[in-house]
């Protein structure tokens, strides 16, 4: 039908907050969606005893696309793995089917004195990580963890993931890079450890052989450890960025950092539809949750995306973008992007100057 249904998954932390925010925009921007909530992580183990629960990832399933807060607290760490709320998001990434996350690290001209690195490194940063997520050590088996005292061998416990990739998995990713690069700066890195691992040299490989279809985008090739020394030392030199699951998580931690604020940050997760989940990059920030203080610019630049990438709504993610622009441009900042001679205010306050600028 014409009218779009969005599922709404605050979550927990902050996400409520930042996604009410969120929600608050994309209605003022009179677009034929419908919205329906429902709850994710510890407030769905809270409310329905799983993280996940059959009607949220129905839910889920039926929607469009899905807007995501923030799962996690300290307060479910000891609960039994499948309980805790990390495994809503990991359930809906493999459910869905959710292979490729795009992480773009954007330095916005305002906030170059907000990142930690000198301002010339970062300054008109524009970079790309585009994060395979559904495969790799975090779904890899066997995975598990035994006691001595099982007899399957001799000395000590032990625990044990299972990092692997299939063609498939890595041939639809490179195709995503490459095809992404097309519409940059037409360079791809493609990072990987495979100096010492099997599927890291198969990542290569297959990437390699991708390759061939696309003459026109440059590839190289890139060992992990001197990837994060590199984003660091000249993060500009970079275009796409594409790896694995595991180096991908923690790389774009890092290059969010580069921007000044990962509440800054957006983020895609496609499936090979253009089906998509989006979520702000940053996690649920128990610590300063229920504050009203955390930055919601990195969620409704999500909402941005998602008008864009799945929706098709262009023009619509260009009008909240320019508004964030704006926002940044009259000196309004939360805590966590605020510098001397700026005005400090909350969540709501934020999301209101936005709604202001979108005219
Ligand atoms: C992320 C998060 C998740 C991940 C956690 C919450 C499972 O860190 O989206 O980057 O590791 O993928
Ligand atoms: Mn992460």
């Amino acid at each position: 039908s014409a009218t779009k249904l969005i599922a709404v998954l605050p979550g927990d932390g902050i996400g409520p907050e930042i996604m009410a925010e969120a929600v608050k925009i994309l209605k003022a921007l009179k677009l034929p969606i419908a919205l329906e909530t429902a709850p994710v992580g510890g407030a769905a183990y809270e409310a329905a005893g799983h993280p996940l629960p059959e009607s949220t990832l129905a839910l889920a399933q039926r929607a469009d696309a899905v807007l995501f807060g923030a799962v996690g607290d300290w307060k479910y760490d000891k609960l039994d793995r499948p309980l805790r709320p990390e495994q809503a998001i990991l359930g809906l990434r493999k459910h869905l089917g959710l292979f490729a996350n795009l992480r773009p690290a954007l330095c916005y001209p305002q906030l170059t004195h907000a990142s930690s690195l000198k301002p010339e490194l970062v300054a008109g940063l524009d970079i790309l990580i585009l994060r395979e997520l559904t495969g790799d050590i975090y779904f890899g088996t066997p995975r598990g963890r035994r006691t001595a005292v099982d007899g399957h061998f001799p000395g000590a416990d032990e625990a044990f993931d299972t990092m692997r990739y299939s063609r498939p998995e890595v041939e639809r990713i490179a195709h995503v890079a490459f095809q992404a690069a097309r519409k940059r700066r037409g360079k791809v890195t493609s990072v990987d450890k495979a100096n010492v691992l099997e599927t890291s040299q198969f990542w290569r490989d297959v990437v390699i052989d991708v390759h061939q279809q696309y003459p026109d985008v440059a590839l190289d090739h890139m060992y992990v450890d001197n990837a994060a020394m590199q984003l660091v030392k000249a993060p500009k030199a970079f275009d796409v960025i594409v790896t694995g699951n595991l180096f991908g998580d923690i790389l774009s931690d890092e290059a969010a950092m580069l921007t000044g604020s990962i509440g800054m940050l957006p983020s895609a997760s496609l499936d090979k539809a253009n089906k998509g989940l989006y979520e702000p990059s940053h996690g649920s920030a128990p610590d300063i949750a229920g504050k009203g203080i955390a930055n919601p610019l990195a969620t409704i630049l999500s909402a941005a995306m998602m008008c864009r990438y799945t929706l098709g709504w262009g023009e619509a993610a260009d009008r909240i973008e320019a508004a964030v622009q704006a926002v940044l441009a009259q000196g309004l900042r939360t805590g966590d992007i605020w510098s001397e001679g700026c005005e400090r205010v909350g969540t709501q306050a934020m999301g209101d100057a936005v709604l202001q600028a979108l005219g």
